[in-house]
């Protein structure tokens, strides 16, 4: 199988590549929904990323992103995303979309990435979408302790709210387009780190299957990708990543 792989990768004209929140994971960010580690096992989405959960409990939910935020400066790129970037300066064309809201992919090298759920190191207001400058702080946010008051907009004086893709919210509709547009062209398709549960995003890798083209799932554990991808990769993306990139390009 792995030979399978690494010959495709080789040969690819145009890899698409689709991350979720294990790929930082090793980097240390939680990711969702894995049991133990996962950030809805004590809030559910809908508390905490959705314009409803905000405007109930604007603190909570500003804390929590705060919380993460704060996590995503101090984290660094682990190998995963360092192998992403390097496979651009391989292949002829590389498309990364992502749903990760930090930015450990452009500071591992990537560039023109495709955010489909926003980032959560730029805000903006609630009401009236005037952008928000956070301010450079090294403080420690601890959640749920640090339920902290968002900011006023200083232009209407409304709650600012982070710029990340709120459940039920439109995804970015340009990013959409092209990575849709991307999945559409490419001859290879690496899925890394996504459970495949939120929707419009869960279609990208659907849309590549029914193209019959190569699909590589890198995952931790089972998803609903794992009988339908050409080759199924379980482990950690930190680990198989730089593992497929040194077989197929420095062997
Ligand atoms: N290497 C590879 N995969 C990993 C690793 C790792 N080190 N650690 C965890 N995983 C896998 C888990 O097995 C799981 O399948 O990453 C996936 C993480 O799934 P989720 O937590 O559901 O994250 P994601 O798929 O990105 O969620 C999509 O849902 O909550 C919304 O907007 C949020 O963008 C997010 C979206």
């Amino acid at each position: 199988m792995i030979s399978g792989t690494l010959t495709r990768l080789k040969e690819t004209t145009h890899l698409v590549v689709l991350t979720g929140a294990g790929i930082s994971a090793e980097s240390g960010i939680p990711t969702f929904r894995d049991a133990m580690t996962g950030l809805w096992k004590n809030y559910s989405p809908e508390k905490l990323s959705s314009a409803k959960g905000f405007s109930q409990d604007p603190a909570l939910a500003w804390g929590w992103y705060e919380w993460r935020r704060h996590k995503a400066l101090r984290a660094e790129p682990n190998a995963g995303h360092q192998t992403i970037a390097k496979l651009a300066t391989k292949l002829p064309k590389v498309t990364l979309i992502t749903q990760n809201v930090d930015d450990l992919h452009e500071r591992a090298g990537s560039q023109n990435v495709l955010h489909l759920h926003g980032s959560i190191h730029t805000a903006r207001c609630f009401e009236c979408r005037h952008p928000y400058e956070h301010p450079e702080t090294s403080a420690i946010v601890k959640f749920p302790e640090s339920r902290i008051e968002p900011p006023k907009c200083e232009k209407c004086g409304n709650w600012v709210r982070p710029n990340v893709v709120w459940f039920r919210e439109l995804l970015p509709a340009k990013a959409l387009r092209e990575a849709e547009l991307a999945v559409k062209e490419c001859d290879l398709m690496l899925i890394v780190g996504t459970s495949g549960f939120v929707y419009p995003v869960a279609n990208l890798p659907l849309l590549a299957i029914e193209r019959n083209i190569t699909t590589i799932q890198v995952n931790l554990t089972e998803t609903d990708l794992d009988t339908k991808v050409t080759f199924d990769l379980k482990g950690k993306a930190g680990v198989i990543l730089p593992e497929l990139y040194k077989m197929a390009f420095e062997e």
